[in-house]
């Protein structure tokens, strides 16, 4: 079942310069308990995305759609105390750098304490306080800490990385939301560690049913417990599908080129049609009309200074006037 429905979402930004439209009518669906990964270099729009869904939002921003529902709430419709009730209540994000979330000056424990909702605790004081001790460490447990007597005593910079990360999953989870966002929480760490992260993820996902949107930058992120993908460049969605599907058989110019580009290529063997993007995404200010691949996608044609519409084709969607398959006319 569809739980984040997203129609043709479009983010318009007041600069010095002038307004930017930094999502150009994006799509994105998820479902309830699934892991969707979506791609896209720095720059692209994921966080604008992530802050769209969760109601962070600039009152300066324009922002437009067809739909952006919630399970049955239609978010652009609640006013901003009813956005807030109910993202505070179904929807956690975790950041990059774990120290955003992280308060420097207070003892993790105090922190984890303070995330436990106030709601699910009973009983006097004394008890209430032993119960909160109590879940912290449960939480530390989910989220595969032992040593949580340790880990509570420290400040957040006495932690690792990875700790830190876990630390901050920890707290986000706390109020068991139906949706994670996951904002490229890995980008900095070492393989192994970020290895860890994303299984630990992709556990809490299975084990309660949490939906995630994981953003990540490219496909070397994308674990195998991610059901689906979607690519965005410069606001607009290129490609999205089941996981495998499209990793296997891209439709879209953009996909073909990350997989070329991606360690996920060398394994799944030499790809010809186009092995990288030749220049540099364009600048906010000035985006190219139409289909914003254009000045780097080598099949780029005419009817490309217009924006494809969303096509389907089995169960992948993709935004491209000539899509790579076989009878496509492509080489
Ligand atoms: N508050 C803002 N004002 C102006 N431009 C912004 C603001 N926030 C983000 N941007 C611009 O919007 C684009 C998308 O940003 P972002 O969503 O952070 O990208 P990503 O997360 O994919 O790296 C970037 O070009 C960024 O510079
Ligand atoms: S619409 Fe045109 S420019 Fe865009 S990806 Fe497809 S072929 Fe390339
Ligand atoms: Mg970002």
């Amino acid at each position: 079942m569809t739980i984040l429905d997203i129609r043709n979402l479009t983010i318009e930004l007041e600069t010095d310069n002038g307004p930017v439209r930094v999502l150009d009518r994006f799509n994105l669906q998820l479902a309830e308990g699934e892991i969707h990964t979506l791609i896209g270099e720095s720059g692209s729009g994921k966080s604008l995305l992530a802050k769209a869904i969760l109601g962070f939002i600039n009152p300066r921003w324009k922002i437009t759609a067809d739909r952006l529902w919630w399970r049955h709430y239609d978010l652009l419709a609640l006013n901003n105390a009813q956005r807030r009730i109910v993202t505070g209540r179904d929807m956690a994000m975790i950041f990059q750098d774990p120290s955003t979330y992280l308060d420097p000056n207070d003892k993790v424990g105090a922190q984890l304490r303070e995330t436990i909702p106030a709601g699910e605790l009973t009983g006097i004081y004394l008890k209430r306080r032993a119960d909160r001790q109590t879940r912290a460490e449960r939480l530390l447990h989910r989220v595969g800490i032992k040593d949580t007597k340790e880990v509570m005593e420290s400040y957040p910079h006495e932690l690792s990385e990875g700790l830190a990360q876990k630390v901050s999953i920890a707290m986000a989870i706390a109020h068991n939301p139906k949706l994670l966002i996951a904002d490229e929480p890995t980008t900095a760490m070492e393989p192994n560690t970020r290895a860890q992260i994303y299984r630990l993820l992709a556990k809490l996902s299975a084990g309660q049913g949490m939906s995630i949107l994981m953003i990540t930058q490219d496909l070397t992120a994308v674990v195998p417990e991610s059901q689906r993908i979607s690519l965005i460049y410069c606001g607009q969605l290129m490609e999205s599908g089941p996981t495998e599907q499209v990793m296997q058989s891209p439709l879209h110019p953009y996909t073909d080129a990350m997989l070329s580009m991606s360690l996920f290529n060398q394994n799944a063997g030499p790809k010809t049609r186009l092995p990288t993007l030749s220049g540099a995404i364009p600048t906010l200010q000035h985006m190219p009309i139409g289909c914003r691949l254009g000045p780097r996608c080598p099949y780029a044609r005419r009817a490309c200074v217009i924006q494809p519409p969303l096509e389907k084709r089995q169960q992948q969607q993709y935004a491209c006037h000539y899509p790579l398959w076989e009878d496509s006319g492509h080489d």
